[in-house]
């Protein structure tokens, strides 16, 4: 596994023989989620493709308020991650290989940015489309694999990759959960035990809204079990239209079950998928 620091240097070593350059963008403080979606990649590329890892913790996603600073940076960990689970090349730039102290470009969804944790992030989606834009370009790849879990970023990419041709295709990957159900998230690590011990209830209480008859039982279902967490505050919780992300009255197409809540130092988001229903 070769780990590259700059721009030049990833162009250089990617090797474009024919087979699929598949790339997985993160963070960093990479987790069971992550090492699935890099698996994933490794399956996707073949023995003969090549698995790109990108871990850079992107400031322009991030609000003034935000914990970009804080954000947890174990390098040396998410390189054995990255090694164990089959990655070719790590991409790991400082934000001035990103970002010129002038940059004044930048990518925008402005539809289904506008909802969910767009409403609560200002700026965030332009953020990440930005950075994914980026990467996109400086890898090439054929293949670029997202996770679930955030799933309107992943509604968002999409939607980037439809309106500005480029050519990729994306693949959704499952949310990866602990046993008891929280999703794996890199914010997990701010929680105390006791929030730690309430965390399993947000996906709890959206699998079992889910199971209600309409879509109003399972918006009130969700919400007075979300409120009645010890400790957490509710951000949103929303039902939407899988892919436009707008508010969804009735289930007659496929739906999306959304949260996102404050506990202690956290925001932890999840969500859940609704079939139609006749
Ligand atoms: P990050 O939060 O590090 O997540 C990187 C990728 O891992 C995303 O596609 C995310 O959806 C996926 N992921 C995280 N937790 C997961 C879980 N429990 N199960 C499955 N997939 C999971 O998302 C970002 O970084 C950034 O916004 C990024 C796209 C890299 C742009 O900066």
């Amino acid at each position: 596994m070769r780990v590259a620091r700059t721009i030049a240097a990833t162009r250089g070593l990617v090797r474009r023989g024919g087979q699929p350059v598949v790339l997985v963008p993160t963070m960093g403080a990479l987790h069971e989620g992550h090492a699935a979606l890099i698996r994933r990649a490794r399956r996707l590329a073949g023995p003969q493709g090549t698995v790109v890892v990108s871990v850079f913790v992107n400031p322009t996603q991030f609000g003034p308020k935000e914990d970009f600073s804080r954000y947890p940076r174990p390098i040396r960990a998410d390189l054995k991650v990255c090694r164990e689970n089959g990655a070719d090349l790590v991409f790991r730039p400082e934000p001035t290989e990103m970002y010129a102290v002038d940059a004044s470009a930048r990518v925008d969804e402005t539809s289904l940015s506008a909802h969910l944790c767009g409403a609560s992030r200002p700026g965030h989606f332009g953020g990440v489309g930005t950075v994914v834009a980026k990467l996109f370009l400086i890898v090439q790849p054929q293949i670029a694999v997202f996770g679930e879990k955030d799933w309107q970023q992943l509604a968002i990419i999409r939607r980037l990759v439809r309106d500005l041709n480029f050519p990729v295709r994306i693949v959704g990957h499952p949310t990866v959960r602990e046993a008891d159900g929280l999703a794996r998230s890199s914010r997990n690590a701010y929680l105390t035990p006791e929030e730690r011990a309430v965390a399993p209830g947000i996906y709890a209480a959206l699998t079992r809204a889910a199971a209600e008859p309409t879509a109003g039982r399972i918006l009130r279902s969700a919400g007075r079990a979300l409120a009645a967490l010890p400790g957490a505050r509710v951000d949103y919780v929303r039902l939407v239209d899988a892919e436009t992300l707008e508010p969804a009255t009735r289930l007659r197409r496929r739906t999306t079950l959304a949260a996102a809540v404050f506990l202690g130092r956290a925001r932890l988001i999840d969500n859940v998928q609704i079939p139609p229903r006749a």
